[in-house]
């Protein structure tokens, strides 16, 4: 008989690729592949320590750090794939905008983007300088090999933009709606310079060997559904296109996107990240089965009783009902305080559940 080795196996088998990236394509694995939004953070007494001697900029800058970081969560959780340790807000730097993160205000912003003159000011072409994200990328993907699937993300042009006007976090985006309104060649030139600084951004991490790039469009539910075809959707669908062109697929994830998901489908990604909102199946169905599915527990249930945390996890894998395509995670990141156990726990219980009779 053969002995197939799990990454070597004959071309076609279950066993050709990483089990995260097969369910990103939709091909047939062995059981539901399983991380977490966030993975790596503070929630984890490991990553404190760092903490405790560097800040999260620094982590992110130093490539022995960031790499340090995301493989020790990634192992001690036991996940299929790790995510890069790395900030949505790094590419404003290169493009001129300072910022910081202020202790428990999350990211600050200095000059908030207001006018088309701010715009017209924004550098696209040192996206070089966001070199230190991909040699972490290169250590990470030298350690692994094979074994797990190594995720590079990005901020979506929406969701980053957002940022860069508010100058921070925002309740009602009206500065970034009052732009996008009443100032459109300004909004669209924005959205322009940032599909080609986050294209060479992902360049870099795609070169540097991530398998898959993740889109953080966190925000994008605060738009309408009109809103979001007519101001944000086309920047999402340009820089999909172009990641998928180079050879990698695309995980592309919002927030409060219940009335979106069939329309973020239409950029093309391979995957759609949902939140915990809606039942799996129904999200699922808005968002096609032509389309890959990640998600989608309620960070927050990682705090219940393990019987509880239990009966969702276990709703969730049947909701998705062994179809291909199916990669078990969290509806948005974990939060701070959730205990590690839980976390554990979670990836013990993906990993036990048998998949039946697998269809697409
Ligand atoms: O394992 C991982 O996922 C960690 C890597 C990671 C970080 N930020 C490190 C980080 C990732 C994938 C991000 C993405 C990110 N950053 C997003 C999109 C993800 C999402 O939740 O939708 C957003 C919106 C940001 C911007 C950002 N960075 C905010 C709003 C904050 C403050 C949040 C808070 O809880 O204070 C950060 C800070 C940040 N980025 C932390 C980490 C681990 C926590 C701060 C710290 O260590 O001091």
């Amino acid at each position: 008989m053969e002995t197939i080795v799990e990454g070597f196996g004959p071309a076609g088998s279950i066993f050709e690729g990483s089990r995260f990236v097969r369910a990103c394509l939709r091909k047939p694995v062995d059981r539901t592949p399983v991380w977490f939004l966030r993975q790596a953070g503070r929630y984890m007494q490991e990553y404190r320590e760092v903490r405790k001697h560097h800040t999260l900029i620094e982590i992110c800058k130093k490539p022995e750090l960031a790499a340090e970081v995301t493989i020790t969560a990634a192992e001690r959780l036991g996940v299929d794939a790790a995510i890069i340790f790395a900030d949505l807000l790094l590419p404003l730097e290169p493009m001129g905008l300072d910022f910081e993160f202020q202790a428990g205000e999350g990211p600050v912003v200095h000059h908030p983007v207001r006018t088309a003159a701010d715009v017209k000011a924004l550098r696209i072409d040192r996206a070089g300088e966001l070199v230190y994200v991909a040699q972490a990328i290169e250590k990470v993907a030298g350690h692994f090999k094979d074994r797990l699937g190594i995720i590079g993300f990005c901020g979506a042009p929406y969701t980053l933009a957002s940022y860069m006007i508010e100058g921070g976090g925002s309740r009602n985006y009206v500065e970034t709606k009052q732009l996008m309104y009443r100032s459109p060649a300004a909004w669209s030139a924005l959205l322009d310079k940032l599909v080609a600084v986050l294209t060479a951004y992902c360049r870099l991490q795609v070169d540097a060997g991530a398998d898959v790039i993740q889109i953080f469009d966190s925000w994008v539910g605060s738009l309408s559904l009109s809103d979001y075809r007519e101001y944000a959707f086309e920047a999402s669908r340009r820089l999909v296109q172009v990641v998928q062109a180079m050879g990698v697929p695309v995980i592309y994830f919002g927030v409060e996107t219940a009335g979106l998901l069939e329309q973020m489908a239409q950029t093309g990604a391979d995957v759609i990240g949902l939140d915990w909102r809606q039942p799996l199946d129904v999200a699922w169905r808005n968002v096609g089965h032509s389309h890959a599915v990640q998600g989608n527990l309620d960070p927050i249930t990682l705090y219940a009783p393990v019987e509880i945390l239990e009966q969702r996890v276990r709703e969730i894998l049947r909701l998705a009902n062994s179809r291909h395509g199916h990669i078990f995670n969290l509806g948005h990141g974990i939060v701070p305080g959730t205990p590690v156990e839980s976390v554990e726990a979670v990836v013990k219980m993906v990993h036990e559940f048998r998949l039946e009779g697998a269809h697409g």
